[in-house]
């Protein structure tokens, strides 16, 4: 791999010992993927926070790092284990909480945001078309490469870090032209809303594994229902980029080339969704906690949740999962009061799937995310509901 004359001191030392280990990362990741150069990134955003995931080693691993290590770029934090604030009221432990908070304080340290959340799009971390960024979360990586036509690989989180602190990273897969290609064509032959779009997402993903889908429906879909489409495909597959015609940025580029070459084609209809819908949850249950921002809610649909639990007393316990600053202004538009008289809960830098709420008094989880459905029984060992949030309500006598 051709390295410039400035990379070449980071990777021989010259810059000390932190960016040295990072280069040697971004060097490897190069050779096994057969990049021939690195790119200058713009933003990074890093996974591996959570004390669920990465455990002690990833703590000292982080610590040592942060001794003489400081990113480079404008670079955001995906979700910890647990909310930052109100860990003690939600139930969390102080044996985990103490853990996680050093976690976060060693990315504090190296100059990474700790605003830990998997849409740092909503949160002023939005790459332009065209710019080269090393994300991690693969949601907010779909989305990134997707929606604002950015270019990022599925970075993990040594990757994205090291990418962080070196400016660059390897340039290869949906950094290039050529790896941003469609093949998949998708048709929906009924419209969509609400939960579909995660089912849309199971299926199509399932189907094309680490492919890129090409999407005609048959409505447009908003930017919320993008994220929950990307978080699907990302997750049943390993779909990094997805096209929606007339909608996402490359949608016109990549329709000359469905055009010029011959690709699969999967037609999806009502029963189909429906069916997957089904097949998402593993109980028929009635869920003891309901969790919906997955990935984190933005303004609209905490404002969504508002409207529909207003007035109401859940018996059921309700998180809505977001990032600090679209709680903040939550708060101001007054949904989290409305949220909080119902009996929910804002939570704040973290998730169902990353926080141990395996830990909680809780058995079955409610989520209108079809990534959560596909993530909670495996991560967190409960039983789990996919439906949209009206249908997971149960109000007091
Ligand atoms: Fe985000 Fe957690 Fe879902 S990290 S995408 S809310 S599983």
């Amino acid at each position: 791999m051709h390295l410039t004359r400035e990379e070449e001191k980071m990777y021989g030392g010259e810059e000390g010992l932190a960016v040295e280990k990072c280069m040697e990362i971004l060097v490897a990741l190069g050779d096994i993927y057969g990049a021939e150069k690195l790119v200058p990134i713009t933003s990074a955003q890093i996974s591996g926070v959570s004390y669920k995931t990465i455990g002690d080693a990833g703590l000292e691993f982080l610590e040592d790092l942060s001794i003489d290590a400081h990113v480079r770029v404008p670079s955001t934090l995906n979700p910890a284990g647990v909310d930052l604030q109100i860990w003690r009221e939600l139930g969390f432990s102080e044996e985990f909480t103490k853990k996680q908070l050093a976690i976060v304080d060693a990315y504090r340290k190296m100059g990474v945001s700790t605003t830990c959340t998997c849409t740092p799009y909503l949160v002023g971390n939005v790459p332009t078309l065209g710019s080269h960024i090393a994300w991690s979360e693969s949601s907010a990586v779909c989305y990134a490469n997707s929606v604002l036509g950015a270019r990022t690989n599925r970075e993990g989180g040594p990757g994205a870090l090291s990418a962080a602190i070196c400016g660059r990273t390897a340039m290869y897969g949906y950094h290039l032209n050529k790896g941003r290609h469609p093949n998949l064509l998708v048709e929906l032959e009924t419209s969509v809303k609400g939960s579909d779009f995660g089912a849309v997402g199971y299926i199509v993903g399932n189907t094309v594994g680490g492919g890129t889908p090409y999407f005609k429906f048959k409505n447009t879909p908003s930017t919320d229902q993008l994220k929950w489409l990307g978080a699907a495909l990302a997750s049943s597959g390993a779909v990094a980029l997805y096209h929606v015609e007339n909608t996402t940025p490359e949608s016109k580029w990549a329709l000359k080339v469905i055009q010029e070459e011959k690709i699969e084609k999967l037609s999806i209809n009502r029963v189909n969704i429906d069916e997957t819908k089904v097949k998402l949850s593993t109980t028929d249950e009635k869920p003891d906690l309901i969790c919906v921002g997955c990935p984190h809610a933005s303004l609209e649909e905490i404002k969504r949740v508002a409207e529909i639990v207003a007035g109401r007393r859940l018996e059921n316990m309700l998180w809505v999962c977001t990032s600090i600053s679209v709680k903040a202004a939550s708060d101001r538009m007054g949904y989290t009061k409305i949220i909080e008289t119902a009996g929910g809960k804002m939570v704040c830098d973290t998730c169902m799937v990353v926080a141990p709420i395996e830990e909680l008094d809780y058995k079955v989880v409610g989520v209108d995310s079809a990534k959560a459905a596909n993530y909670v029984p495996n991560m967190c060992g409960l039983e789990v509901v996919y439906n949209d949030l009206e249908n997971l309500i149960i109000e007091k006598k």
